[in-house]
């Protein structure tokens, strides 16, 4: 027997032993198992299940996939920023890695939204987008769990509330405050629509949850953490700006032409969304104002934000 093999065999024994378990029996199951295949590793077939239309338009499939392909990369994202606030002793190595990803991702989410933005009939669109409504992509939680991963509460809190809302506000009540709430509630009445309460009946506790769980972990308050002197890495800052820019404002944008055309009316007016908001204000990020970083970015670049020619760094 080779010296590597019989190491392993005593590596094995260890582990086994140290646990009361018997190697001979784990060798045997061994002898008895399966070879894995790619498709039960990937579970192939239960993912390529999950595509059903609801109605007989094949453009509904592109629809469906497509928004399928970005939950993945959306659970992609979550997974590298969880691993950056689980981290202990965080180093800038482990934290720019983990920053590259996620912006990596959510490069290709920006650069690949003409699937949608070019690639449906329209014809077919406007057929299945009745089947849809009152939902709208505006209920992806994991959407919303980027944001509270990626910056303080306060800068997911509607513009016209900041003013009122501190670190001793209660979640429940900063809840009721986010940007997002500007979708489906109307703030004189506090009346909300379809889109906006079904969302919430469904994820309220699992987002205050994640609220409280991301309040001093997300990963401005991790950068915060650093050394100032690798904070003022001007790699580091470019590579957190690049985030920032591409999912607030190029993501935002192109899935803002996307609307306009898919949403068009001839006369030059446009159709209600399927979720119900003024849409086109509601998703302009002159008006949404969400930053992840405000202070990455100089005043100007605030007061431009989604207006001017924003240039950003690419990822060295
Ligand atoms: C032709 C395709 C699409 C159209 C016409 C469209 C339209 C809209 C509209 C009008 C809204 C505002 C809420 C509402 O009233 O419904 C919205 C929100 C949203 N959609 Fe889409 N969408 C499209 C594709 C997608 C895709 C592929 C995703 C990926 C998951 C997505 C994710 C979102 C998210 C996360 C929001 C909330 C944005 C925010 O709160 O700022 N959408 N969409």
């Amino acid at each position: 027997m080779s010296k590597k093999r019989e190491k392993l065999l005593q590596q094995l024994e260890e582990k086994f032993s140290a646990s009361g378990q018997n190697l001979d029996t784990h060798l045997e199951g061994l002898l008895h198992a399966k070879y894995i295949n790619y498709w039960d590793y990937i579970k192939t077939d239960a993912l390529l299940s999950l595509q059903q239309q609801r109605t007989v338009y094949p453009d509904e499939m592109v629809f469906i996939m497509y928004h399928q392909v970005n939950e993945l990369l959306f659970k992609m994202m979550l997974w590298e920023l969880e691993q950056v606030s689980q981290k202990q002793d965080l180093t800038i190595d482990f934290f720019s890695e983990k920053l590259y990803r996620v912006s990596r991702y959510v490069d290709v989410l920006a650069s690949s939204f003409e699937v949608m933005g070019d690639g449906m009939s329209m014809e077919q669109y406007q057929k299945f987008r009745h089947t849809l409504t009152p939902a709208s992509g505006f209920q992806s939680a994991q959407y919303r769990k980027i944001e509270f991963a990626s910056t303080e509460l306060i800068n997911l809190i509607d513009n016209r509330f900041r003013s009122t809302i501190d670190r001793d506000t209660p979640y429940s009540h900063a809840f009721e405050h986010l940007y997002w709430q500007a979708a489906g509630k109307d703030h004189k009445t506090g009346e909300k629509n379809a889109l906006l309460s079904n969302f919430e009946n469904k994820y309220r506790k699992d987002f205050i949850r994640f609220m409280q769980k991301y309040n001093e972990t997300n990963l401005w308050t991790k950068f915060k953490s650093l050394p100032e002197e690798q904070r003022n890495s001007p790699k580091l800052q470019n590579a957190m700006r690049h985030y920032d820019h591409t999912m607030n404002v190029r993501w935002v944008m192109a899935h803002y032409h996307a609307a306009g055309k898919y949403l068009a009316k001839p006369d030059g007016t446009v159709e209600e969304a399927t979720g119900g908001s003024d849409w086109r204000k509601y998703m302009l990020p002159k008006y949404q104002k969400r930053i992840f970083f405000p202070e990455l970015w100089s005043q100007d670049e605030l007061d431009d934000w989604g207006i001017g020619n924003l240039e950003t760094c690419k990822i060295l």
